[in-house]
């Protein structure tokens, strides 16, 4: 018995770099898959993957940012496996400047592939599980959203896509709240792995090597070892709802939050002085805003 037998899963965007990995254990930990992604050879290539392993699976090479064509997507899990139990939501794309040098193209890009994109996808399948429900014949349903240590921790030059990611995190949160009652349960990764997204990042495969030099651990940027949550995150093994993880080969940690913090309270509104006076202090008692590895973050000076 493995976690995820006779379960139908639909990934975005699995034609390479981690949606490949979820794929490939997906597959080998039992369930059906549709390999989603608008690089046709990568899908078609991955699906051959996974029927080499002895699993099931199908391409589809719609734009999951195309309402239709995230349908068609959908559709295509029902009509080839006569259902749907997990949407991975994993597609993105990076268009990385720095604040001042950022257009508005390079903006809308970021949110149609990750805020429009998820969206449609999810929408689709909701849309399945809800009427699966209604007729009495409720799913064990999970969605897997992908944000970012950009979104929740940001990161210099990605202004665009980590207000996507984080907006994905918030979008989890709410997902959770709604549609338990339908018996499905939504929760994020904030992933790190060395992709054909990442590798170009300033210092991030150098880090990595150095870590393979330091300890001997051969490839630790590899997306094969992140992936292992997903599939737990996928399957009626998770009983849990609307939470963001952190993870990285070796590392995985559930994220905290926003959550109020220090606070100063009155009956009726407040005046421009009244707030001089309070809110240095209640800033300097408020948590810092900290990096992926909980250390302060420095915003100038
Ligand atoms: N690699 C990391 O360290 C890292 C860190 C944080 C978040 N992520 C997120 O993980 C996910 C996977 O990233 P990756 O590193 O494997 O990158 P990747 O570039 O290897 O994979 C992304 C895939 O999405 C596909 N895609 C893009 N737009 C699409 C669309 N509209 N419809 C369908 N497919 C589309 C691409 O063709 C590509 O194959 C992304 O959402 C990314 O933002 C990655």
């Amino acid at each position: 018995m493995s976690s995820c037998d006779g379960r139908v899963v639909v990934i975005t965007g699995a034609g390479g770099g981690i949606g490949r990995d979820e794929a490939l254990l997906f597959a080998q930990e039992g369930a059906r898959v549709v390999v989603n992604d608008v690089n046709a050879a990568g899908a078609e290539a991955v699906v051959e993957e996974v029927r080499a392993l002895g699993g099931e699976a199908v391409a589809s090479t719609d734009d999951i940012s195309d309402w239709d064509g995230a349908g068609r997507l959908i559709g295509t899990a029902l009509d080839t496996f006569g259902g749907l139990d997990t949407l991975v939501n994993n597609a993105g794309i990076l268009r990385d400047r720095m604040f001042v040098n950022m257009s508005v193209d390079d903006w809308d890009a970021v949110m149609k592939v990750h805020l429009r994109g998820t969206f449609c996808a999810t929408k689709h399948a909701v849309s399945y599980w809800r009427d699966q429900s209604k007729a009495g014949d409720q799913r064990v349903a999970r969605i897997v959203n992908t944000s970012s240590p950009s979104g929740i921790y940001g990161n210099v030059g990605q202004a665009n896509y980590g207000a996507a990611k984080a907006g994905l995190a918030a979008f989890t949160q709410i997902l959770g709240e709604e549609l338990w009652r339908y018996g499905v349960l939504s929760n994020a990764i904030a992933p790190s792995a060395l992709t054909s997204m990442t590798e170009g990042l300033t210092g991030y495969k150098e880090r990595l090597d150095e870590l393979e030099a330091r300890t001997g651990w051969k490839n630790p940027g590899g997306p094969e070892h992140i992936v292992a949550l997903v599939v737990w995150l996928g399957s009626p093994l998770a009983q849990v709802n609307g939470r963001v993880f952190d993870v990285r080969a070796g590392h995985v940690d559930v994220a905290e939050g926003w959550r109020p913090g220090p606070a100063y309270t009155k009956e009726g509104g407040f005046t421009v002085a009244e707030l001089d006076d309070v809110l240095p202090g209640l800033i300097a008692r408020a948590a810092p805003q900290v990096n992926a590895a909980g250390e302060p973050k420095s915003y100038g000076g």
